[in-house]
């Protein structure tokens, strides 16, 4: 971890941060991974979604929310009118995960992977300088706040890497529970007036 620590902290920007995660090999998940998922969409958006880890399409593409969950994180996000593609601050969103590497068969990552993982996460994060992170399920809000329970937690401002966090259910859980996703649209509109209100 100390290794990480100093990787992390030796980048000095998002391309930096890329290659340091990509020279990395403390961690095995790298090994079972056909690609690094670094992140999608734009760098100056003042929202930086957090998911978990990549999935077998994002492995296969490099990027991440692209498979059926994310497909869905599209969908929800274009009901706040924000979009991946557009490069505007207001309208765009910085997408990442807690792991950039597929852990095999799409297990859980080990806590000790978050952790060794974790200066990274948080230097990613003081280099977007987003205004807001939304924390994308149970184990991103594990990672970011060291706490578990996204039923509880989702919809309630948080802090997480010095920033102020939204937890919000994981796209996966809503296409498996499409109940859910009443209090995912309530915590979208929460993360749209919080940016109206400019804070
Ligand atoms: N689930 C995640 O948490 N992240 C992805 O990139 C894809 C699916």
């Amino acid at each position: 971890i100390s290794d990480a620590r100093t990787a992390a902290a030796n980048a000095q920007d998002l391309s930096q941060l890329q290659a340091a995660l990509g020279a990395y090999e403390h961690c095995d998940l790298k090994r079972g991974a056909r690609n690094l998922v670094f992140s999608d969409g734009h760098p100056t958006a003042r929202v930086m979604f957090i998911g978990e880890a990549p999935g077998r399409d994002e492995d296969q593409q490099g990027k991440p929310f692209v498979g059926r969950a994310g497909q869905l994180l599209d969908k929800m996000l274009a009901a706040i009118d924000m979009d991946r593609l557009l490069d505007t601050p207001e309208a765009g969103v910085y997408i990442t995960n807690v792991l950039p590497w597929r852990p095999p068969q799409n297990r859980d990552p080990k806590p000790e992977e978050i952790a060794m993982m974790r200066p990274f996460m948080q230097r990613h994060v003081d280099l977007v300088d987003p205004d807001v992170v939304v924390l994308v399920g149970n184990i991103s809000c594990d990672a970011g706040l060291g706490r578990r329970g996204i039923t509880r937690l989702r919809g309630t401002w948080a802090e997480a890497y010095g920033k102020p966090a939204l937890p919000m259910f994981h796209p996966a859980y809503l296409l498996r529970n499409p109940a859910a996703k009443r209090e995912a649209w309530a915590d979208l509109l929460e993360l749209k007036a919080r940016l109206e209100s400019g804070v």
